[in-house]
Protein backbone atom coordinates (compact mmCIF):
# COMPACT_ATOMS: atom_id res chain seq x y z
CA UNK A 1 0.00 0.00 0.00
CA UNK A 2 2.58 2.33 0.87
CA UNK A 3 4.88 1.30 -2.07
CA UNK A 4 2.90 4.45 -4.49
CA UNK A 5 4.56 6.87 -2.07
CA UNK A 6 7.13 6.52 -3.05
CA UNK A 7 6.53 7.28 -6.69
CA UNK A 8 5.34 11.44 -5.41
CA UNK A 9 8.83 11.46 -3.22
CA UNK A 10 9.08 15.09 -5.38
CA UNK A 11 5.94 16.21 -4.82
CA UNK A 12 5.75 14.74 -0.81
CA UNK A 13 8.86 17.14 -0.14
CA UNK A 14 6.50 20.24 -1.14
CA UNK A 15 2.95 18.71 0.49
CA UNK A 16 4.97 17.77 3.21
CA UNK A 17 6.21 21.70 4.21
CA UNK A 18 2.37 22.98 3.66
CA UNK A 19 0.86 20.27 5.80
CA UNK A 20 2.99 20.49 8.38
CA UNK A 21 2.02 24.53 8.60
CA UNK A 22 -1.36 22.87 8.42
CA UNK A 23 -1.58 22.04 11.89
CA UNK A 24 -2.95 24.69 14.48
CA UNK A 25 -0.63 27.52 15.52
CA UNK A 26 -2.02 27.44 18.87
CA UNK A 27 -1.11 24.98 22.24
CA UNK A 28 -3.46 21.58 21.39
CA UNK A 29 -6.41 21.77 24.57
CA UNK A 30 -7.75 18.55 25.34
CA UNK A 31 -7.75 15.10 27.10
CA UNK A 32 -5.11 12.31 27.63
CA UNK A 33 -5.92 9.14 29.46
CA UNK A 34 -2.26 8.48 31.18
CA UNK A 35 -2.78 10.24 34.55
CA UNK A 36 -6.45 8.84 35.41
CA UNK A 37 -5.64 5.31 33.98
CA UNK A 38 -1.57 4.62 33.41
CA UNK A 39 -1.23 2.44 30.58
CA UNK A 40 -4.73 0.98 31.43
CA UNK A 41 -7.35 2.31 29.40
CA UNK A 42 -10.38 0.36 28.14
CA UNK A 43 -13.36 0.70 25.94
CA UNK A 44 -15.81 1.50 28.74
CA UNK A 45 -13.64 4.10 30.71
CA UNK A 46 -12.49 5.29 27.39
CA UNK A 47 -16.45 5.54 26.43
CA UNK A 48 -17.33 7.27 29.81
CA UNK A 49 -14.11 9.88 29.12
CA UNK A 50 -15.46 10.81 25.79
CA UNK A 51 -19.23 11.40 27.05
CA UNK A 52 -18.12 13.32 30.10
CA UNK A 53 -15.99 15.52 28.27
CA UNK A 54 -18.76 16.76 25.76
CA UNK A 55 -21.56 16.60 28.38
CA UNK A 56 -19.63 18.73 30.94
CA UNK A 57 -18.78 21.30 28.34
CA UNK A 58 -15.11 20.89 28.59
CA UNK A 59 -15.07 20.15 24.09
CA UNK A 60 -17.18 23.93 24.23
CA UNK A 61 -14.42 25.18 26.09
CA UNK A 62 -11.96 24.36 23.46
CA UNK A 63 -10.60 21.15 24.88
CA UNK A 64 -10.89 18.99 21.59
CA UNK A 65 -7.87 16.42 20.85
CA UNK A 66 -8.73 13.32 22.41
CA UNK A 67 -6.14 10.82 23.40
CA UNK A 68 -5.27 7.56 24.37
CA UNK A 69 -1.70 7.31 25.81
CA UNK A 70 0.08 4.02 27.01
CA UNK A 71 -2.06 0.58 26.95
CA UNK A 72 -4.45 0.54 24.06
CA UNK A 73 -1.89 -1.78 21.75
CA UNK A 74 -1.72 -5.47 21.93
CA UNK A 75 0.75 -6.89 24.89
CA UNK A 76 1.68 -10.13 22.91
CA UNK A 77 4.85 -7.58 21.80
CA UNK A 78 3.37 -9.06 18.24
CA UNK A 79 2.29 -6.63 14.87
CA UNK A 80 0.09 -7.48 12.37
CA UNK A 81 0.57 -10.19 10.23
CA UNK A 82 -0.89 -8.71 6.94
CA UNK A 83 0.05 -4.80 7.78
CA UNK A 84 2.83 -5.19 9.76
CA UNK A 85 1.10 -2.03 12.07
CA UNK A 86 0.25 -2.43 15.87
CA UNK A 87 -2.44 -4.65 16.74
CA UNK A 88 -5.18 -2.84 18.94
CA UNK A 89 -5.09 -4.90 22.49
CA UNK A 90 -8.80 -7.02 21.95
CA UNK A 91 -8.97 -7.50 25.97
CA UNK A 92 -9.10 -3.89 26.47
CA UNK A 93 -10.68 -2.62 22.85
CA UNK A 94 -12.69 -5.92 21.81
CA UNK A 95 -14.08 -3.73 18.85
CA UNK A 96 -10.92 -1.77 18.23
CA UNK A 97 -10.48 1.80 18.39
CA UNK A 98 -12.24 3.47 15.08
CA UNK A 99 -15.77 3.17 17.07
CA UNK A 100 -13.98 5.33 20.02
CA UNK A 101 -12.87 7.76 17.20
CA UNK A 102 -16.10 8.18 15.68
CA UNK A 103 -17.50 8.29 18.83
CA UNK A 104 -15.27 11.43 19.51
CA UNK A 105 -15.39 12.72 16.57
CA UNK A 106 -19.22 12.94 16.70
CA UNK A 107 -19.02 15.54 19.64
CA UNK A 108 -16.86 17.69 18.14
CA UNK A 109 -13.46 16.25 19.05
CA UNK A 110 -10.40 15.42 16.81
CA UNK A 111 -9.01 11.44 17.14
CA UNK A 112 -5.26 11.74 19.02
CA UNK A 113 -2.40 8.58 19.15
CA UNK A 114 0.31 7.54 21.07
CA UNK A 115 3.36 5.89 20.01
CA UNK A 116 7.26 5.22 20.91
CA UNK A 117 10.20 5.65 19.26
CA UNK A 118 11.47 2.44 20.57
CA UNK A 119 11.86 -1.29 20.08
CA UNK A 120 9.38 -1.06 23.16
CA UNK A 121 6.39 1.12 24.37
CA UNK A 122 6.32 2.61 28.00
CA UNK A 123 4.12 0.24 30.07
CA UNK A 124 3.88 0.07 33.82
CA UNK A 125 5.04 -3.72 33.26
CA UNK A 126 8.44 -3.73 33.38
CA UNK A 127 10.29 -4.66 30.80
CA UNK A 128 7.25 -3.73 28.52
CA UNK A 129 5.17 -6.45 26.27
CA UNK A 130 4.12 -3.79 24.10
CA UNK A 131 6.38 -3.29 20.79
CA UNK A 132 7.00 0.48 19.67
CA UNK A 133 7.09 2.05 16.47
CA UNK A 134 10.57 1.72 15.66
CA UNK A 135 11.45 0.62 12.65
CA UNK A 136 7.67 0.29 11.43
CA UNK A 137 7.06 3.99 11.47
CA UNK A 138 5.30 3.80 7.81
CA UNK A 139 2.82 0.95 8.75
CA UNK A 140 1.90 2.70 12.17
CA UNK A 141 1.74 6.18 10.64
CA UNK A 142 -0.85 4.13 8.46
CA UNK A 143 -2.67 2.33 11.14
CA UNK A 144 -3.08 5.87 12.72
CA UNK A 145 -4.36 7.20 9.94
CA UNK A 146 -6.98 4.83 9.22
CA UNK A 147 -8.19 5.85 12.75
CA UNK A 148 -8.61 9.71 11.39
CA UNK A 149 -6.24 10.31 13.88
CA UNK A 150 -4.55 14.37 13.84
CA UNK A 151 -2.43 14.40 16.35
CA UNK A 152 0.54 11.53 18.02
CA UNK A 153 2.50 12.20 20.83
CA UNK A 154 5.74 9.80 20.24
CA UNK A 155 7.60 8.54 23.31
CA UNK A 156 10.85 7.68 24.11
CA UNK A 157 11.64 4.40 26.47
CA UNK A 158 13.11 1.46 25.14
CA UNK A 159 15.10 3.18 22.35
CA UNK A 160 18.18 1.05 22.26
CA UNK A 161 16.53 -2.45 23.12
CA UNK A 162 13.62 -4.30 25.29
CA UNK A 163 15.29 -4.98 28.75
CA UNK A 164 14.11 -3.51 32.36
CA UNK A 165 17.19 -1.26 32.20
CA UNK A 166 16.64 0.13 28.90
CA UNK A 167 12.91 1.28 30.06
CA UNK A 168 13.70 5.05 29.73
CA UNK A 169 16.98 6.18 28.79
CA UNK A 170 18.17 9.65 30.40
CA UNK A 171 22.22 9.68 28.93
CA UNK A 172 22.52 12.46 26.47
CA UNK A 173 22.64 10.58 22.86
CA UNK A 174 23.20 11.57 19.48
CA UNK A 175 19.91 9.57 17.75
CA UNK A 176 17.17 11.83 18.50
CA UNK A 177 17.11 13.57 15.27
CA UNK A 178 17.01 10.48 13.21
CA UNK A 179 14.81 8.44 15.38
CA UNK A 180 11.72 11.14 15.72
CA UNK A 181 11.98 12.93 12.26
CA UNK A 182 11.24 8.98 10.46
CA UNK A 183 8.44 8.96 12.55
CA UNK A 184 7.76 13.09 11.28
CA UNK A 185 8.08 12.03 8.33
CA UNK A 186 5.59 9.43 8.04
CA UNK A 187 2.90 11.49 9.67
CA UNK A 188 3.37 14.25 6.65
CA UNK A 189 2.68 11.86 4.24
CA UNK A 190 -0.32 10.35 5.72
CA UNK A 191 -1.87 13.55 6.28
CA UNK A 192 -1.11 13.92 10.27
CA UNK A 193 0.10 17.27 10.86
CA UNK A 194 1.15 17.65 14.62
CA UNK A 195 3.16 15.71 16.76
CA UNK A 196 4.35 15.64 20.30
CA UNK A 197 8.31 14.66 20.96
CA UNK A 198 8.42 13.28 24.04
CA UNK A 199 12.05 12.33 24.92
CA UNK A 200 11.55 14.12 28.62
CA UNK A 201 14.29 16.60 28.10
CA UNK A 202 17.27 14.59 27.73
CA UNK A 203 19.89 16.25 26.44
CA UNK A 204 20.48 15.81 22.55
CA UNK A 205 24.56 15.63 21.92
CA UNK A 206 24.32 17.51 18.55
CA UNK A 207 27.76 18.15 16.71
CA UNK A 208 27.28 21.57 18.50
CA UNK A 209 27.26 20.13 22.05
CA UNK A 210 24.38 19.34 24.28
CA UNK A 211 21.22 20.75 22.87
CA UNK A 212 17.59 20.52 24.26
CA UNK A 213 14.71 19.61 22.80
CA UNK A 214 13.34 22.96 22.03
CA UNK A 215 16.83 23.79 20.03
CA UNK A 216 16.31 20.78 17.69
CA UNK A 217 12.65 19.59 17.82
CA UNK A 218 11.96 22.69 15.14
CA UNK A 219 10.83 21.88 12.22
CA UNK A 220 10.43 18.32 12.87
CA UNK A 221 6.94 18.33 15.46
CA UNK A 222 4.61 20.78 16.39
CA UNK A 223 5.56 20.02 20.42
CA UNK A 224 7.98 19.01 22.55
CA UNK A 225 7.97 17.87 25.69
CA UNK A 226 10.52 20.03 28.10
CA UNK A 227 10.57 17.81 30.98
CA UNK A 228 10.36 14.84 32.58
CA UNK A 229 6.74 13.20 33.40
CA UNK A 230 4.79 15.62 35.90
CA UNK A 231 3.25 13.81 38.76
CA UNK A 232 0.92 14.25 41.66
CA UNK A 233 2.61 17.16 44.14
CA UNK A 234 3.83 20.62 44.39
CA UNK A 235 7.31 19.46 43.85
CA UNK A 236 6.97 18.25 40.66
CA UNK A 237 4.79 21.39 39.29
CA UNK A 238 7.99 23.20 40.64
CA UNK A 239 10.50 21.30 39.32
CA UNK A 240 8.45 21.40 35.54
CA UNK A 241 8.41 24.84 36.25
CA UNK A 242 12.25 25.43 36.94
CA UNK A 243 12.64 23.72 33.80
CA UNK A 244 10.83 26.14 31.32
CA UNK A 245 12.65 29.45 33.02
CA UNK A 246 15.49 29.46 30.44
CA UNK A 247 13.32 27.75 27.80
CA UNK A 248 10.62 30.58 28.18
CA UNK A 249 13.73 33.41 27.77
CA UNK A 250 15.10 31.27 24.30
CA UNK A 251 12.92 32.93 22.26
CA UNK A 252 12.84 29.28 21.16
CA UNK A 253 8.60 28.87 21.45
CA UNK A 254 6.53 29.76 18.97
CA UNK A 255 4.11 28.32 16.43
CA UNK A 256 5.16 24.92 16.06
CA UNK A 257 7.27 24.57 18.57
CA UNK A 258 5.15 24.42 21.82
CA UNK A 259 6.96 24.02 24.96
CA UNK A 260 4.67 20.85 26.47
CA UNK A 261 5.12 20.96 30.25
CA UNK A 262 3.17 17.63 30.35
CA UNK A 263 -0.67 16.62 30.85
CA UNK A 264 -2.18 18.32 33.87
CA UNK A 265 -2.93 16.83 37.44
CA UNK A 266 -6.03 19.28 37.74
CA UNK A 267 -8.16 17.17 39.61
CA UNK A 268 -6.22 14.68 40.85
CA UNK A 269 -5.14 13.56 44.53
CA UNK A 270 -1.61 15.33 45.96
CA UNK A 271 -1.95 19.25 45.68
CA UNK A 272 -4.38 22.07 47.18
CA UNK A 273 -6.72 23.08 45.33
CA UNK A 274 -4.44 26.96 45.24
CA UNK A 275 -1.64 24.47 44.01
CA UNK A 276 -3.69 23.34 41.06
CA UNK A 277 -4.98 26.77 40.10
CA UNK A 278 -1.72 27.92 39.98
CA UNK A 279 0.06 24.78 37.97
CA UNK A 280 -3.14 25.60 35.46
CA UNK A 281 -2.49 29.60 35.50
CA UNK A 282 1.44 28.55 34.73
CA UNK A 283 0.64 25.91 32.01
CA UNK A 284 -1.62 28.01 30.23
CA UNK A 285 0.32 31.67 30.58
CA UNK A 286 3.46 29.56 29.18
CA UNK A 287 1.65 28.28 26.18
CA UNK A 288 1.90 24.58 27.20
CA UNK A 289 -0.51 21.74 26.09
CA UNK A 290 -3.47 22.05 28.47
CA UNK A 291 -4.01 18.23 27.97
CA UNK A 292 -6.96 16.94 31.23
CA UNK A 293 -5.77 14.01 32.58
CA UNK A 294 -7.94 13.30 35.15
CA UNK A 295 -12.11 11.44 35.60
CA UNK A 296 -13.87 14.06 34.16
CA UNK A 297 -17.05 12.47 35.56
CA UNK A 298 -15.22 13.03 39.22
CA UNK A 299 -14.54 16.39 38.82
CA UNK A 300 -15.89 18.89 41.69
CA UNK A 301 -17.02 22.07 40.13
CA UNK A 302 -14.43 23.91 41.55
CA UNK A 303 -12.07 22.15 39.20
CA UNK A 304 -14.16 22.60 36.66
CA UNK A 305 -13.92 26.13 36.56
CA UNK A 306 -10.42 25.66 37.07
CA UNK A 307 -9.83 24.44 33.61
CA UNK A 308 -12.36 26.15 32.42
CA UNK A 309 -11.71 29.55 33.22
CA UNK A 310 -11.88 31.44 29.89
CA UNK A 311 -9.73 34.28 30.51
CA UNK A 312 -6.44 31.81 31.04
CA UNK A 313 -7.86 29.85 27.90
CA UNK A 314 -8.22 32.96 26.07
CA UNK A 315 -4.24 33.83 27.27
CA UNK A 316 -3.21 30.24 26.76
CA UNK A 317 -4.80 30.20 22.74
CA UNK A 318 -3.62 33.89 22.20
CA UNK A 319 -2.43 34.32 18.47
CA UNK A 320 1.28 35.52 19.60
CA UNK A 321 1.82 31.68 20.94
CA UNK A 322 4.70 33.91 23.21
CA UNK A 323 5.28 32.54 26.80
CA UNK A 324 5.25 34.61 30.18
CA UNK A 325 8.91 34.75 31.32
CA UNK A 326 10.23 35.04 35.03
CA UNK A 327 11.13 38.58 35.83
CA UNK A 328 12.50 37.66 38.86
CA UNK A 329 12.51 35.42 41.99
CA UNK A 330 12.69 35.88 45.28
CA UNK A 331 13.70 32.94 46.66
CA UNK A 332 11.20 30.42 49.05
CA UNK A 333 9.29 34.20 48.78
CA UNK A 334 7.42 34.28 44.98
CA UNK A 335 8.35 34.57 41.83
CA UNK A 336 7.57 37.91 39.32
CA UNK A 337 6.14 36.21 35.84
CA UNK A 338 5.11 38.38 32.71
CA UNK A 339 4.54 38.07 28.96
CA UNK A 340 3.21 39.98 25.85
CA UNK A 341 -0.26 39.38 24.01
CA UNK A 342 -1.46 39.63 20.77
CA UNK A 343 -3.54 43.01 21.32
CA UNK A 344 -0.91 44.56 23.59
CA UNK A 345 -2.41 43.28 26.61
CA UNK A 346 -0.23 41.91 29.38
CA UNK A 347 -0.40 38.54 31.22
CA UNK A 348 0.88 38.56 34.82
CA UNK A 349 1.32 35.18 37.24
CA UNK A 350 2.80 36.18 40.36
CA UNK A 351 3.36 32.55 42.60
CA UNK A 352 3.94 32.19 46.50
CA UNK A 353 6.80 30.14 47.25
CA UNK A 354 6.76 30.51 50.56
CA UNK A 355 3.58 28.14 51.29
CA UNK A 356 2.02 30.31 53.74
CA UNK A 357 -1.40 32.12 53.04
CA UNK A 358 0.14 35.82 52.93
CA UNK A 359 -0.84 38.91 50.66
CA UNK A 360 0.77 38.79 47.00
CA UNK A 361 1.38 42.72 45.93
CA UNK A 362 2.70 43.51 42.86
CA UNK A 363 4.02 47.74 41.32
CA UNK A 364 3.16 47.56 37.86
CA UNK A 365 6.42 49.79 37.88
CA UNK A 366 8.45 46.67 38.79
CA UNK A 367 7.38 45.77 35.12
CA UNK A 368 8.02 49.41 33.43
CA UNK A 369 4.41 49.72 33.41
CA UNK A 370 3.26 53.16 35.08
CA UNK A 371 -0.72 52.44 34.88
CA UNK A 372 -3.07 49.75 33.35
CA UNK A 373 -6.61 48.25 33.64
CA UNK A 374 -6.21 45.22 36.02
CA UNK A 375 -8.83 41.87 35.30
CA UNK A 376 -7.79 38.65 38.11
CA UNK A 377 -8.56 35.93 36.10
CA UNK A 378 -9.43 34.38 39.12
CA UNK A 379 -12.24 36.41 40.60
CA UNK A 380 -13.06 38.33 37.23
CA UNK A 381 -12.88 41.64 39.44
CA UNK A 382 -11.23 44.55 37.28
CA UNK A 383 -9.96 47.41 38.23
CA UNK A 384 -9.40 50.27 36.05
CA UNK A 385 -6.07 52.81 35.66
CA UNK A 386 -4.19 51.50 38.43
CA UNK A 387 -0.85 51.25 39.44
CA UNK A 388 -0.15 47.46 41.39
CA UNK A 389 -2.47 45.07 42.48
CA UNK A 390 -2.69 43.22 46.06
CA UNK A 391 -4.64 39.85 47.49
CA UNK A 392 -4.37 37.77 50.31
CA UNK A 393 -3.56 33.87 48.92
CA UNK A 394 -3.22 30.26 50.47
CA UNK A 395 -0.15 28.61 50.26
CA UNK A 396 1.29 28.48 46.50
CA UNK A 397 -1.80 30.37 45.11
CA UNK A 398 -0.88 32.99 42.71
CA UNK A 399 -2.19 36.12 41.30
CA UNK A 400 -2.75 35.98 37.98
CA UNK A 401 -3.72 38.69 35.64
CA UNK A 402 -4.24 40.34 32.86
CA UNK A 403 -3.19 44.40 32.34
CA UNK A 404 -5.09 46.17 29.28
CA UNK A 405 -4.83 49.85 28.12
CA UNK A 406 -0.97 49.95 29.63
CA UNK A 407 0.85 52.97 30.01
CA UNK A 408 4.68 52.16 30.04
CA UNK A 409 7.05 54.39 31.72
CA UNK A 410 9.50 56.25 30.02
CA UNK A 411 12.27 56.56 32.35
CA UNK A 412 15.46 54.08 31.38
CA UNK A 413 17.13 51.39 32.88
CA UNK A 414 19.71 52.42 35.64
CA UNK A 415 23.23 51.40 34.53
CA UNK A 416 25.10 48.74 35.62
CA UNK A 417 28.44 48.06 36.69
CA UNK A 418 29.76 44.21 36.03
CA UNK A 419 32.36 42.50 37.37
CA UNK A 420 34.11 39.19 36.47
CA UNK A 421 34.00 36.60 38.83
CA UNK A 422 36.77 35.20 37.95
CA UNK A 423 38.84 38.50 39.34
CA UNK A 424 37.05 37.07 42.51
CA UNK A 425 39.65 35.51 45.37
CA UNK A 426 39.00 31.36 44.89
CA UNK A 427 39.13 29.18 48.25
CA UNK A 428 38.21 25.89 48.82
CA UNK A 429 38.14 24.26 45.47
CA UNK A 430 36.67 27.14 43.48
CA UNK A 431 38.47 27.58 40.18
CA UNK A 432 38.39 29.03 36.96
CA UNK A 433 37.22 27.47 33.59
CA UNK A 434 37.19 28.16 30.38
CA UNK A 435 33.85 29.29 28.67
CA UNK A 436 33.41 30.07 25.21
CA UNK A 437 29.77 31.75 25.80
CA UNK A 438 30.91 33.88 28.59
CA UNK A 439 31.31 37.63 28.43
CA UNK A 440 34.88 36.98 30.36
CA UNK A 441 35.52 34.35 28.21
CA UNK A 442 35.74 31.97 31.61
CA UNK A 443 33.77 31.71 34.61
CA UNK A 444 33.85 30.20 37.98
CA UNK A 445 32.88 26.61 38.90
CA UNK A 446 33.22 24.18 41.78
CA UNK A 447 31.30 26.87 43.95
CA UNK A 448 29.79 24.96 46.85
CA UNK A 449 29.74 20.64 46.92
CA UNK A 450 31.19 19.23 50.22
CA UNK A 451 34.31 21.40 50.49
CA UNK A 452 31.82 24.44 49.87
CA UNK A 453 34.10 26.28 47.55
CA UNK A 454 33.80 30.10 47.61
CA UNK A 455 34.87 33.63 45.68
CA UNK A 456 34.97 36.58 47.21
CA UNK A 457 34.69 40.00 44.78
CA UNK A 458 35.73 42.86 46.84
CA UNK A 459 35.84 46.69 45.35
CA UNK A 460 32.51 46.72 44.21
CA UNK A 461 31.25 50.48 43.86
CA UNK A 462 27.74 51.28 43.87
CA UNK A 463 25.15 53.74 44.59
CA UNK A 464 22.39 51.53 45.74
CA UNK A 465 22.03 50.02 49.49
CA UNK A 466 19.52 47.79 48.42
CA UNK A 467 19.07 47.29 44.61
CA UNK A 468 18.33 44.05 42.53
CA UNK A 469 21.87 42.47 41.40
CA UNK A 470 22.33 40.55 38.07
CA UNK A 471 24.06 37.66 37.95
CA UNK A 472 25.22 36.03 34.79
CA UNK A 473 25.16 32.19 35.69
CA UNK A 474 24.70 28.85 34.34
CA UNK A 475 23.14 25.57 35.36
CA UNK A 476 22.90 22.78 33.23
CA UNK A 477 22.31 19.80 35.92
CA UNK A 478 18.79 18.51 33.72
CA UNK A 479 17.01 17.08 36.66
CA UNK A 480 14.62 14.04 36.36
CA UNK A 481 11.30 12.89 38.07
CA UNK A 482 12.22 11.78 41.98
CA UNK A 483 15.78 13.37 41.26
CA UNK A 484 16.07 17.24 41.51
CA UNK A 485 14.16 20.41 41.39
CA UNK A 486 16.02 22.17 38.27
CA UNK A 487 17.77 24.65 40.58
CA UNK A 488 20.92 24.84 42.35
CA UNK A 489 21.06 27.27 45.32
CA UNK A 490 24.16 29.25 46.13
CA UNK A 491 24.57 31.15 49.78
CA UNK A 492 25.12 34.91 48.73
CA UNK A 493 26.67 37.19 51.24
CA UNK A 494 26.96 41.17 51.17
CA UNK A 495 29.39 42.75 53.13
CA UNK A 496 30.36 39.15 55.89
CA UNK A 497 26.65 40.07 56.33
CA UNK A 498 24.35 36.71 56.75
CA UNK A 499 24.48 34.93 53.57
CA UNK A 500 20.88 34.73 51.66
CA UNK A 501 20.09 31.25 49.82
CA UNK A 502 19.36 31.78 46.11
CA UNK A 503 17.92 29.55 43.79
CA UNK A 504 19.10 29.85 40.52
CA UNK A 505 17.21 27.39 38.33
CA UNK A 506 18.44 25.19 35.02
CA UNK A 507 19.45 27.99 32.49
CA UNK A 508 20.27 25.44 29.45
CA UNK A 509 22.07 22.00 28.46
CA UNK A 510 25.49 23.38 27.87
CA UNK A 511 27.69 24.19 30.01
CA UNK A 512 29.95 26.40 27.73
CA UNK A 513 27.60 28.56 26.52
CA UNK A 514 23.75 28.56 28.10
CA UNK A 515 24.47 31.48 30.34
CA UNK A 516 21.67 33.03 32.28
CA UNK A 517 21.91 36.71 31.38
CA UNK A 518 20.56 39.31 34.06
CA UNK A 519 19.47 37.11 37.13
CA UNK A 520 17.81 39.49 39.37
CA UNK A 521 19.02 38.76 43.02
CA UNK A 522 17.40 41.48 45.78
CA UNK A 523 20.50 42.19 47.82
CA UNK A 524 20.52 44.70 50.78
CA UNK A 525 23.97 46.10 52.53
CA UNK A 526 25.66 47.82 49.97
CA UNK A 527 27.91 50.61 51.34
CA UNK A 528 27.18 53.80 48.73
CA UNK A 529 30.41 55.52 49.83
CA UNK A 530 33.23 52.63 49.91
CA UNK A 531 34.14 48.83 48.85
CA UNK A 532 32.12 45.70 48.76
CA UNK A 533 32.46 42.80 48.85
CA UNK A 534 30.15 39.62 47.41
CA UNK A 535 30.77 36.05 48.62
CA UNK A 536 29.38 33.42 46.63
CA UNK A 537 29.33 29.47 48.37
CA UNK A 538 27.36 26.33 48.22
CA UNK A 539 24.38 25.60 50.31
CA UNK A 540 24.21 22.51 52.00
CA UNK A 541 26.80 20.39 50.53
CA UNK A 542 24.94 20.87 46.73
CA UNK A 543 26.81 22.46 43.87
CA UNK A 544 26.01 26.22 43.20
CA UNK A 545 25.67 27.43 39.76
CA UNK A 546 29.00 28.09 37.47
CA UNK A 547 29.47 32.54 37.83
CA UNK A 548 30.31 34.81 34.18
CA UNK A 549 29.19 38.10 35.72
CA UNK A 550 27.82 40.23 38.50
CA UNK A 551 26.50 43.77 37.65
CA UNK A 552 25.40 46.28 40.40
CA UNK A 553 23.81 49.53 39.80
CA UNK A 554 26.69 51.80 39.14
C1 LIG B 1 -4.76 -6.62 10.89
O1 LIG B 1 -5.06 -5.64 9.90
C2 LIG B 1 -6.23 -5.92 9.15
C3 LIG B 1 -6.30 -4.87 8.06
O2 LIG B 1 -6.40 -3.58 8.60
C4 LIG B 1 -7.42 -5.91 10.06
O3 LIG B 1 -8.59 -6.20 9.34
C5 LIG B 1 -7.22 -6.93 11.17
O4 LIG B 1 -8.27 -6.82 12.13
C6 LIG B 1 -5.90 -6.66 11.89
N1 LIG B 1 -5.66 -7.74 12.83
C7 LIG B 1 -5.28 -7.51 14.09
C8 LIG B 1 -5.07 -8.69 14.94
O5 LIG B 1 -5.05 -6.35 14.51
C1 LIG C 1 -15.09 8.23 37.35
O1 LIG C 1 -15.84 8.85 38.36
C2 LIG C 1 -17.20 8.41 38.38
C3 LIG C 1 -17.94 9.30 39.39
O2 LIG C 1 -17.30 9.27 40.63
C4 LIG C 1 -17.23 6.93 38.75
O3 LIG C 1 -18.56 6.48 38.73
C5 LIG C 1 -16.42 6.18 37.70
O4 LIG C 1 -16.33 4.82 38.05
C6 LIG C 1 -15.03 6.74 37.56
N1 LIG C 1 -14.40 6.16 36.39
C7 LIG C 1 -13.26 5.49 36.45
C8 LIG C 1 -12.73 4.95 35.18
O5 LIG C 1 -12.65 5.34 37.50
C1 LIG D 1 -4.98 57.41 35.24
O1 LIG D 1 -4.70 57.95 36.50
C2 LIG D 1 -3.71 58.94 36.49
C3 LIG D 1 -3.32 59.31 37.92
O2 LIG D 1 -4.37 59.08 38.80
C4 LIG D 1 -4.19 60.12 35.69
O3 LIG D 1 -3.21 61.13 35.63
C5 LIG D 1 -4.50 59.64 34.29
O4 LIG D 1 -5.06 60.68 33.51
C6 LIG D 1 -5.47 58.48 34.29
N1 LIG D 1 -5.55 57.92 32.96
C7 LIG D 1 -6.71 57.59 32.41
C8 LIG D 1 -6.62 57.00 31.03
O5 LIG D 1 -7.76 57.74 32.98
C1 LIG E 1 14.84 46.59 49.60
O1 LIG E 1 13.92 47.19 48.70
C2 LIG E 1 12.71 46.44 48.49
C3 LIG E 1 11.94 47.13 47.40
O2 LIG E 1 11.85 48.50 47.61
C4 LIG E 1 11.98 46.34 49.80
O3 LIG E 1 10.81 45.60 49.62
C5 LIG E 1 12.86 45.67 50.83
O4 LIG E 1 12.22 45.62 52.07
C6 LIG E 1 14.19 46.40 50.95
N1 LIG E 1 15.07 45.61 51.79
C7 LIG E 1 15.78 46.15 52.77
C8 LIG E 1 16.61 45.19 53.58
O5 LIG E 1 15.76 47.33 53.01
C1 LIG F 1 30.03 27.84 52.96
O1 LIG F 1 30.86 28.96 53.21
C2 LIG F 1 30.17 30.18 53.44
C3 LIG F 1 31.16 31.27 53.66
O2 LIG F 1 32.19 31.23 52.74
C4 LIG F 1 29.24 30.07 54.61
O3 LIG F 1 28.48 31.24 54.72
C5 LIG F 1 28.30 28.89 54.42
O4 LIG F 1 27.52 28.70 55.56
C6 LIG F 1 29.10 27.63 54.13
N1 LIG F 1 28.19 26.56 53.85
C7 LIG F 1 28.31 25.36 54.40
C8 LIG F 1 27.30 24.37 54.02
O5 LIG F 1 29.21 25.11 55.17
Amino acid sequence: MRISNYTFVAVTSIAYLHVAQGFQSTPVMGWNSYNQMACSPNEAKITEAINSLANRGFVDAGYKFFQVDCGWASRDGQRNATTGALKIDSNSFPNGLLPLSQLARSKGMKWAMYSDAGVRMCDTQVPSPVAGSLGNEAADADLFKSLSTEYVKYDNCYADGPLSSQNAPKASRTDFVTRFTTMWKQLQQVGITGMLVCQWGVPYSSPNGLEGPSQWTKGLSTSFRLSDDIATGWANVYRIYNQAVHIAKSGNIGPGNIADADLLEVGNNGMTFDEQATHFAFWAMLKSALMISTNVSALSNEFVSVLQNRDLIAINQDTAVKPIKLVQRWTADRDLWTGDLANGDVAVLVVDLSNTRRTLSLQFSELGIKSADVKDLWTSATVKNTSGYSKAVNGHGSLALRLSNVQRTSGSEPGYTYSSVSNGVLASGANVQPCTGCASSNKVGNLGGSSNGSVVLSNIRTSQANQTVKFDYINCEVGYLGSSNNERLASISVNGRPAQTVSFPLSGYNWATDIYTGYGVELSGFNTKGANSITISGAGSGWAPDFDRIAVIA
